[in-house]
Order: structure tokens, then sequence, then C-alpha cells
């Protein structure tokens, strides 16, 4: 059984694969019904969203299935219920398990009693399938994406840094974290990401001097400075202010340097709104992207789903 739990649970081969039909399903938006039946695709979320929900929602019934979005978890597990069961009572009935949660740890107990595809859909320590619509979104722009520099500023440790190293590394990028002492990333998941990067010709570095990271990067990209469920919001904004992304950061960048942000945005911390509504920013055709890259990796899931699956009418 696959699952998508953190970025490199695709090889570069298998991202690539996702990538290439994301880009033909959006040409053919309406041409590929996997989950005819309909087949129903559990959505479930312990944290807010709006595009990982809209996206979800709107991919899976284009894709010929039915969405069953839960916004509130405790619905379902406000009994003290183990994920373990929830898992085996959803694989019965559906034909994946999309989830936001907090802890990897869930996900990955989700993923291991569950005989249908688990995809991450956000949780503390990697947002990996925001990470896929990055990388359509780039190539869209750019015609290419290995070899090219994504320098990401501000929270190094967050779920977004983290998925743009795995993630960045499998896709052959020279990923760049600019990042304070104390928002450096996870040493376990830079290692990992070094590991791949070596294998893609690709690389990570982690740096202090937001200017020296941003100097020639292709692509920059931010998020904001207070992930769900932080807290400190004023210290965390007073130490990451030198990071913001603005039009003197972008100066050092490529001139035709393309800006990310995942969104919800806040100006004036992480990112200006010159820049962001600004010429470079691709923000918008990235949060559209989040709809063509998932209905691919479901697709794709699906295909891969091996002997396990559970029958339909199990
Ligand atoms: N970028 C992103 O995941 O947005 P939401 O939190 O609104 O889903
Ligand atoms: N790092 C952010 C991403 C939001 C899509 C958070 O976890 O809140």
């Amino acid at each position: 059984m696959r699952h998508f739990l953190r970025d490199d649970d695709l090889s570069p081969g298998e991202q690539s694969e996702v990538l290439q039909l994301a880009a033909a399903m959006k040409k053919d938006r309406f041409g590929y019904r996997p989950f005819e039946g309909p087949r129903t695709v559990a959505v479930l979320f312990d944290k807010p969203s709006a595009r990982t929900r809209i996206s979800f929602h709107t991919g899976i019934g284009e894709l010929g299935g039915l969405p069953l979005v839960v916004d509130n978890v405790s619905v379902l597990m406000g009994r003290g219920e183990p994920t373990a069961d929830l898992a085996r009572v959803l694989d019965r009935q559906v034909a994946a398990i999309v989830w936001r949660t907090s802890r990897q740890e869930l996900i990955d107990e989700m993923a291991a009693h569950s005989r249908v595809p688990v995809v991450n859909a956000l949780t503390d320590a990697f947002h990996p399938c925001q990470i896929l619509a990055d990388l359509q979104t780039v190539h869209e722009r750019m015609g290419r994406t290995a070899g090219l520099t994504l320098t990401y500023l501000g929270d190094g440790a967050n779920n977004m840094a983290h998925s743009y190293l795995l993630g960045g590394a499998t896709a052959g990028l020279h990923v760049r974290i600019a990042a304070p002492a104390g928002y450096q990333p996870d040493a376990v998941v830079f290692e990992q990401a070094a590991a791949i990067a070596a294998r893609t010709g690709g690389s990570v570095v982690a740096l202090s001097d937001p200017a020296a990271a941003a100097e020639g990067a292709h692509v920059i990209a931010t998020d904001t400075w207070v992930s769900m469920g932080q807290e400190g919001k004023e210290a965390r904004v007073a130490a990451l202010m030198p990071y913001q992304v603005n039009d003197e950061l972008l100066g050092h960048a490529a001139p035709d340097a393309v800006v990310l942000h995942c969104l919800p945005a806040y100006r004036g911390n992480e990112i200006t709104e010159e820049v962001l509504e600004g010429p470079r920013s691709v923000v918008w055709d990235q949060a559209e992207n989040r709809l063509h890259a998932q209905k691919a990796l479901l697709h794709w899931l699906a295909a891969h789903a091996g002997p396990d699956r559970a029958p339909e009418t199990a």
C-alpha cells in the first residue's frame, strides 16, 4: 500500500510521474474519473483550512468520487478511540483517507492500519501536497525544476520548510533555508534531504543571512511566521522580521525569479503587500495547482494501491 505522509514517500521518478499527470489533468480537467462509482474519499481536518478543503472537495468530485469532508474530527474521534480503530472503520468503505492533523505520529498510525492510501494534508512536521503544487507552479513558469535554486525564508523549523527540503531535494532543486538561530530546520530532516539531494543532483543548505540566501535564486518562498497551534507571536515576529520577503530582498534574486507563498499570507510580516500582489508573485496559480496536483496524486495512489487494497464491497 502506498501512502503520501511526507514528501520523500515519492521517489524522484514517481514525483515526476505525478507532476506530469498533474499537468495533463490540468489540460483535460474533467477527463479522469478513477473514483467513478462513486467511491468515497474521506477528507478529515483537525485544524482550519481553506485551500486544502476546497481543492480536495472539488478534486474528488472531478475524479468522479464523493468527498466525505469532516471539519471537526472530534465528531469522529471525540470518545477516546484510537486512530488505528478509525483507520479500520474507514478503509472498508472509502478509497483513500486525507487528513490534516497535528502530530506526524498520528498520520503514521493511520497509515499503518489502513488498507487504502493515506495522504498528509498538513501536519506540524510536513505539508507535502503543498510542495507538489509549488513544484507544478515553478515548472509552469520556468519550464523545469531540477537545477533551479529555491530560497525559503522565515520559520525554517515548520512544516513548509521541512517539505521544501525533502520535496525540493527529490525534484533536484538547490534548496536554501534562511532562518535565524532557534528557527533552523530539524537536523534529522535536513540530513535526510541532503542524502536525497546527493542522488538527484540538488543540494540543501541552511543559512542565517537572508540577502546571501536570496542571491541569484530562481524561486523565493515564504510562509507564515506563526503556524497553526504555535504560540508566542510577538517574539516570533521580532525574530523573523529580518527575513521578510520585500522588494529589497527580491533585488538579490534572479531578475525573473518567482515568489511562492502557500497562503494564508500575513501582509507586513513574512511578505509585503507589494510583493504578494506584484508581478513576481505566482501565489494564485500556486493555490489553483493544489487542485491539479492532488487530483494527480490521488489518481496515482489509487493506481498503485496494490493487492492489500480493501475490496469495494468489503
Ligand atoms: N496552503 C494551505 O494549505 O492553505 P489552507 O491552510 O487554507 O488549507
Ligand atoms: N505553516 C503553516 C502552513 C499553513 C498552510 C501552518 O502550519 O499553519
